[in-house]
């Protein structure tokens, strides 16, 4: 996929505006974990989907970041901050099933809110692992499925097929964690926290850290 899927001349838009709308909010809640997540960052990281830019505060400055992002309506804001945030933005539209970076070339990738939309997570992940050398971190933060026979896993079930249109394929019930203990990393870490219930059908979380 070369971003094309992306441009629905209403969806695009709209769901970039919302991102960059939510900056603040989604910093005050995610700020404590990404900081854990993101500490150590080596000078040349990959963000898969960076969006509107919500991780550029977490970088230092003069990181160069290989940011994988299809959805060109993100493109404008996310190239702007990065230059208020002085991140050396290498920016592809691309999505992360096929990352144009040499097999064992960096030290971490990382993703937030992503790993729900993508088409093939295994895909995905099997491409993250390309691309880390030994020793490597991949690093997220994603919405999961709720825990089995909960309201809020069949509210998640009720809600699937108009979110998954809303917001371009993303998907509420997916088991991400299992996807991240059986993509073939040496070391996984994944920890399962909850969201406000103003959250609804994204509350259940994970962060996880995973070595090549
Ligand atoms: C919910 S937004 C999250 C944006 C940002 N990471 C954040 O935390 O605010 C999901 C992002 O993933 C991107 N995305 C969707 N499918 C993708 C794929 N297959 N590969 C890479 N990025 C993808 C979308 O374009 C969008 O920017």
């Amino acid at each position: 996929m070369d971003g094309g899927d992306f441009d629905h001349p209403v969806r695009g838009r709209l769901n970039a505006w919302g991102i960059a709308a939510l900056d603040g909010a989604m910093h005050r809640l995610y700020a404590g974990i990404k900081g854990r997540l993101l500490r150590d960052v080596p000078p040349v990281v990959v963000e898969l989907g960076p969006g509107a830019g919500a991780n550029l505060r977490y970088l230092p400055k003069g990181t160069r970041l290989i940011a994988v992002e299809p959805n060109r309506h993100m493109h404008p804001i996310l190239r702007r901050r990065a230059a208020q945030h002085g991140i050396e933005l290498d920016l592809r539209t691309l999505a992360g099933e096929a990352i144009d970076v040499p097999s064992e070339s960096v030290d971490m990738v990382f993703a937030s809110l992503v790993l729900c939309s993508v088409a093939s997570q295994e895909q995905v992940l099997g491409e993250v692992r390309r691309v880390l050398r030994p020793g490597g971190r991949f690093a997220c933060v994603e919405h999961v499925a709720a825990p089995p026979g909960t309201a809020a896993r069949r509210a998640q079930r009720l809600l699937a097929r108009p979110w998954k249109w809303m917001f371009e394929g993303c998907d509420l019930c997916r088991d991400t964690g299992a996807a991240l203990r059986g993509a073939g990393f040496s070391a996984v870490d994944v920890r399962p926290f909850v969201l406000p219930a103003s959250l609804g059908p994204i509350r259940h979380q994970i962060e996880a850290l995973c070595v090549k």
